[in-house]
């Protein structure tokens, strides 16, 4: 890629732009805070921007982008940093821009059941304003507390509620979007139905930042479920775990949360937040299990539907959680696998999805070829979308067996996955990490359409390159 270098013109005219209180750089008075710019939450990966700038709305980002359109200068997109695929580094270095300061919930529409906000919106903020109001935004990444609504779209993220409501395109009815060029557009209309031409929406959620800054979104919401049922269920095989997510949906419930966590997933997360959690010897894995509505009686029928398909598994002893302190202590526990498991160790986070029922197949596959490369992983996820998160802990290997030596069990993951009708990422997206993957999942023909989109989009490539493929 052919990128100009930054000039101090060019710093000047954007100092003009957005003030030069949210122009940072290596040198300035605020280089620590700089330096944050430069990672995510991608194992230990680190790449310096020449420049973060930190608008405050469209406009802005208008100017800015069309600038580096004119003097070919890399433009990566920022939200929190919370990301798991390194789509927000800076790998051509360039400019780095944040969406921090476009951060206001413009309009909540109740007789609309609709929103329209800003993406630097922290995702709990959100929902919690609409909670206010008896709405529900469902789609909740473990990080919510912490990760931008801007962020979320350019990886569809899911979360636990994914299983029953969807993931965050699910609820995007229409999107302010700046193209690589500087332009300002919007995509569709802020309605339920819409076939109106090519859906842009939906090609511009997932697509990692590559194709336009989003700087408004309208989404479509939902009447809050009042009541809810939590379980934790422990297991004797932690195959058998992964059998019975199956068997609850064949059974005709659709629970609000399915999730999957090894022992060593739920062990080390108790540990870290220092909530203690009975663990006896013989548990390998446990279901965390919630039912949501407006009627508590029938979510108790659905639980005994719940329990009678347990009852044909070899389970320990289920944890129904009786107050609104112990329900939060569980999901605590389950959000904060991934902070647990960076504390312990750097790691490698895959984040493999086949349709539900292959997930013991999965599960057993993950762990022997383990077993075959000699690597460490704790897996858990959201296991009612066949979503199983695969933590490779880096543990005592050297560069040599964690930069290269990886590279064919991972591969072989995948191979796996796609074998059985999965994908090599359902939330966290390709980003920097998984693209050398990517032919594994998607023939060379779609590779093309995917590019020739691009080029469509972003014909100098300036806006975050190198990322996806
Ligand atoms: C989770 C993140 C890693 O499910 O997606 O915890
Ligand atoms: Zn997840």
């Amino acid at each position: 890629m052919n990128f100009q270098p930054l000039t101090p013109e060019l710093v000047s005219a954007f100092e003009q732009i957005v003030g030069h209180q949210h122009v940072l750089t290596a040198h300035g008075v605020e280089a620590e805070i700089y330096a944050d710019y430069g990672r995510d939450h991608t194992e230990d990966l680190h790449f310096a921007p020449d420049v973060v700038l930190r608008p405050a709305n469209a406009e802005e980002i208008s100017q800015i982008v069309r600038l580096c359109y004119e003097h070919h200068i890399p433009v990566t997109p920022r939200g929190a940093g919370t990301g798991l695929s390194g789509g927000a580094l800076p790998i051509h270095n360039g400019v780095v821009i944040s969406t921090e300061r476009l951060n206001k919930i413009i309009e909540i529409d109740e007789r609309n059941l609709q929103a329209t906000v800003e993406p630097g919106v922290i995702n709990q903020v959100f929902q919690e304003a609409v909670q206010a109001k008896g709405l529900f935004y469902p789609p909740d990444p473990a990080s919510k507390g912490s990760c931008t609504l801007g962020g979320n779209l350019a990886h569809s993220s899911g979360g636990p509620k994914a299983v029953k409501y969807g993931t965050t395109r699910d609820y995007v009815l229409n999107l302010q979007v700046v193209l690589p060029t500087g332009d300002l557009i919007w995509t569709a209309a802020n309605t339920l139905k819409n076939s109106t031409g090519y859906n842009l929406t939906q090609l511009m959620v997932g697509s990692e930042g590559t194709l336009g800054i989003i700087t408004k979104v309208v989404f479509r919401l939902l009447p809050y479920p009042q009541q809810n049922i939590l379980m934790l269920v422990p297991f004797r095989q932690i195959e058998q775990a992964a059998e019975a997510v199956s068997a609850v949906f064949r059974a005709g419930i659709i629970p609000s949360g399915m999730e999957f966590m090894e022992r060593e997933a739920i062990a080390w997360s108790s540990d870290y937040l220092q909530i203690p959690l009975t663990l006896p010897e013989d548990i390998h894995a446990h279901l965390l299990i919630e039912l949501d509505g407006q009627d508590l009686d029938e979510l108790y029928k659905e639980a005994e539907q719940v329990y009678d398909v347990l009852g044909h598994y070899d389970v320990g002893e289920v944890l129904l959680a009786d107050n609104a302190t112990q329900k939060d202590e569980l999901w605590r526990i389950r959000r904060n696998i991934g902070n647990s498991v960076r504390y312990n160790s750097v790691y490698k986070e895959e984040d493999t999805v086949v349709p539900r029922a292959e997930l013991p197949i999965l599960l057993k596959g993950v762990k022997e070829i383990g077993a075959r490369y000699g690597f460490k992983s704790v897996c858990y996820g959201h296991a009612g979308d066949g979503n199983l998160h695969v933590n490779i802990i880096r543990g005592d290997l050297n560069d040599e067996q964690w930069n290269v030596g990886l590279r064919q069990p991972i591969s072989e993951i995948f191979e796996l996955c796609v074998k059985l009708g999965g994908t090599i990422s359902g939330e966290h997206g390709i980003g920097l990490v998984q693209k050398g993957y990517i032919g594994i999942a998607l023939p060379e023909v779609n590779l093309d359409l995917m590019r020739g989109i691009k080029r469509v989009f972003d014909p100098a490539g300036i806006l975050n390159p190198g990322k996806i493929f």
